[in-house]
C-alpha cells in the first residue's frame, strides 16, 4: 500500500492545472446508461473512482473506451442494458455507485443496487433516493444487502417530490430518472451544487426538457427516448480549493489556471478573511500569495453556495498556522472531524466538542507518520505535512488516489519535497 514522504518547510511557487471534477464526472458517466447513443465525455480526472465507474458500466454491458491522452476522454455507449445491476464488488469501493440506479430505473424499469453502507465520514444512507424513486410508482425492496426496484409497466411516472434534506447524488439521481419518465417531475429543496447543473447541462444536450439549474426547484418533462451527445465536464473546484490552501499555508504563490473562481465563491472570501492575498486572474484563473500572519476565522460548512464540506480538512489545516481560536462547524457529515486527531499528533491544538472544533493557533506542526481515513482528510494532512518540521509519512493514500489527479507530481512540480513510496501490502 501506497505511502506519501513529505519533507515540510518548502514555500510553493509556479503553477498548476486543475483537472475535471471527479464528482461532475462520476454523474455524467451515469447519465449515458440513459441512451443507446453514444456519449463522449471530456476533460475526465485520471482517478481511480472514474475507473471504477468504467467497470461498473461495463458490468451492465456498456461499452466504455478511453483515449488518456492528452486528459481523459471516455465513450461511452449503452446500446443495451440486458445487465441491470451494480454488485457489491464495485459499490463497497465507491459509494457514487448508487448514480446508477436513477438511470437504470428510467431506462430498463428495473435495477439491483447493492447498498453502499457507511463510510469513514458518516452513516451516509440513500432512503432519500428510495423514498424519491417510489413517489414515481417504483416498487423497492431491500433484502441480502440489495435494493431491488422494479417500475410498474417498465415506465416510471412524474411525481412532485420535495426532499426532505438537500442530497447532491440524490437530486442527481431522481434528475436523471425523471428524463425518461411519464409526464413531468418537480423536485424541490434540490442540491444546487455546479455538479448538479453540469449535469444538467448533459442531459439537455442528449434532449432532456429540464427548467431551474442552479436554483432548488427543478422542473423536469419526461422524453420517450434521449440521444447522444459530447460534454466537457466542469473544472474540480475542491482540487482548486487544497492547491489554494497550499499556496496559502506554504505562504508561496501559486497561479491556479484551468479552475472556475465563480464555483469558489464562499472559499474565496473565508481565505481572504483568514489574510491571504487571492487575486482573481480571469474566469479560468486564481493566484494566491502572500499567506503570511493569517488570522483565526470561524466557519460552519453548509450546502453550496455555503463553505464545502470537502473543504473543511484542509481549512482545519491551514487555521492551525493562523493567529488565535478557529471554530470549524461541520454540518453535512456527522464523523468529518478525523483528520483532527492526525493533526494533534503532528502538533496541532484542537479541541472537538460535538461538531464542533476549536482550532488554537499558530502551532509548529512536526512531522511524524500519519494516517489518511478518507479522501478529504488525506489531502489536509498532506498541507498539514508541506509546513510541518522534518518528515511525514502519510499511510493509506489510496484514499486521496480516488479524488486527486497526479497529485505527487502537481506538487512536486511546484517545489515540494514530496514522494510516492511504493509499499507492499502486507
Ligand atoms: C456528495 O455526496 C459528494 N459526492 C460528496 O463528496 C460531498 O461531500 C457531498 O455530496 C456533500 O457535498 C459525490 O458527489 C460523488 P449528500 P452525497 O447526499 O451525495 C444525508 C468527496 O470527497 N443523506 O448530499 O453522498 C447524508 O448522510 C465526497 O468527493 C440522507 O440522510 O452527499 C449527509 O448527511 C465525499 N439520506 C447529507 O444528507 C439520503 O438519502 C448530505 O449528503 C441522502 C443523504
Amino acid at each position: 500500500m501506497d505511502k506519501f514522504r513529505i519533507r515540510g518547510g518548502r514555500a510553493l511557487r509556479g503553477t498548476v492545472a486543475i483537472s475535471g471534477a471527479k464528482n461532475s464526472a462520476l454523474p455524467a458517466m451515469a447519465a449515458a446508461l440513459l441512451t443507446a447513443e453514444k456519449v463522449t465525455l471530456h476533460n475526465i480526472p485520471k482517478v481511480r473512482d472514474l475507473i471504477t465507474m468504467s467497470k461498473l458500466l461495463a458490468f451492465m454491458d456498456a461499452k466504455v473506451s478511453v483515449t488518456e491522452i492528452p486528459s481523459s476522454d471516455y465513450v461511452i455507449e449503452a446500446l443495451t442494458l440486458n445487465h441491470a445491476e451494480a454488485p457489491y464488488e464495485l459499490v463497497k469501493t465507491m459509494r457514487a455507485s448508487i448514480l446508477t440506479l436513477g438511470p437504470l430505473m428510467a431506462r430498463a424499469g428495473i435495477a439491483r443496487v447493492s447498498l453502499p453502507g457507511g463510510c469513514a465520514i458518516g452513516a451516509r444512507p440513500v432512503d432519500l433516493h428510495l423514498t424519491a424513486l417510489e413517489q414515481m410508482g417504483a416498487k423497492i425492496t431491500t433484502s441480502h444487502g440489495y435494493i431491488e426496484a422494479k417500475a410498474p409497466g417498465g415506465r416510471l411516472k412524474g411525481a412532485h417530490i420535495r426532499f426532505e434534506k438537500i442530497t447532491v447524488t440524490g437530486t442527481e439521481n431522481i434528475l436523471m430518472a425523471a428524463t425518461l419518465a411519464e409526464g413531468e417531475t418537480i423536485l424541490e429543496n434540490c442540491a444546487r451544487e455546479p455538479e448538479v447543473t453540469d449535469l444538467v447541462h448533459l442531459l439537455k444536450k442528449m434532449g432532456a426538457s429540464i427548467e431551474g439549474e442552479g436554483t432548488s426547484t427543478l422542473r423536469i418533462q419526461g422524453a420517450d427516448k434521449l440521444r447522444g451527445a459530447e460534454h466537457s465536464v466542469i473544472p474540480d473546484r475542491i482540487e482548486a480549493g487544497t492547491f489554494l490552501i497550499a499556496g496559502a499555508i506554504t505562504q508561496g504563490d501559486l497561479t491556479i489556471m484551468h479552475c472556475q473562481p465563480k464555483h469558489l465563491c464562499s472559499l474565496l472570501a473565508k481565505l481572504k478573511q483568514v489574510g491571504v492575498q487571492i487575486d482573481v486572474v480571469d474566469d479560468s484563473t486564481i493566484r494566491v500569495h502572500n499567506g503570511v500572519d493569517l488570522t483565526a476565522a470561524d466557519v460552519t460548512t453548509e450546502e453550496y453556495p455555503g463553505f464545502p464540506t470537502d473543504m473543511q480538512a484542509q481549512y482545519m489545516a491551514l487555521v492551525t498556522q493562523a493567529q488565535g481560536v478557529s471554530a470549524v462547524t461541520e454540518t453535512i457529515f456527522e464523523n468529518r472531524f478525523l483528520h483532527a486527531s492526525e493533526l494533534m499528533r503532528m502538533g496541532a491544538n484542537i479541541g472537538i466538542e460535538d461538531h464542533r472544533a476549536l482550532v488554537h493557533g499558530p502551532t509548529k506542526l512536526s512531522g511524524t507518520t500519519v494516517q489518511a481515513s478518507d479522501l478529504r482528510a488525506s489531502a489536509g494532512l498532506v498541507l498539514a505535512a508541506l509546513v510541518a518540521q522534518g518528515e511525514t509519512i502519510i499511510e493509506r493514500v489510496y484514499h486521496i488516489d480516488r479524488g486527486y489527479q497526479d497529485i505527487v507530481e502537481k506538487l512536486s512540480a511546484l517545489g515540494a519535497d514530496i514522494e510516492r513510496v511504493h509499499a507492499p501490502s502486507v
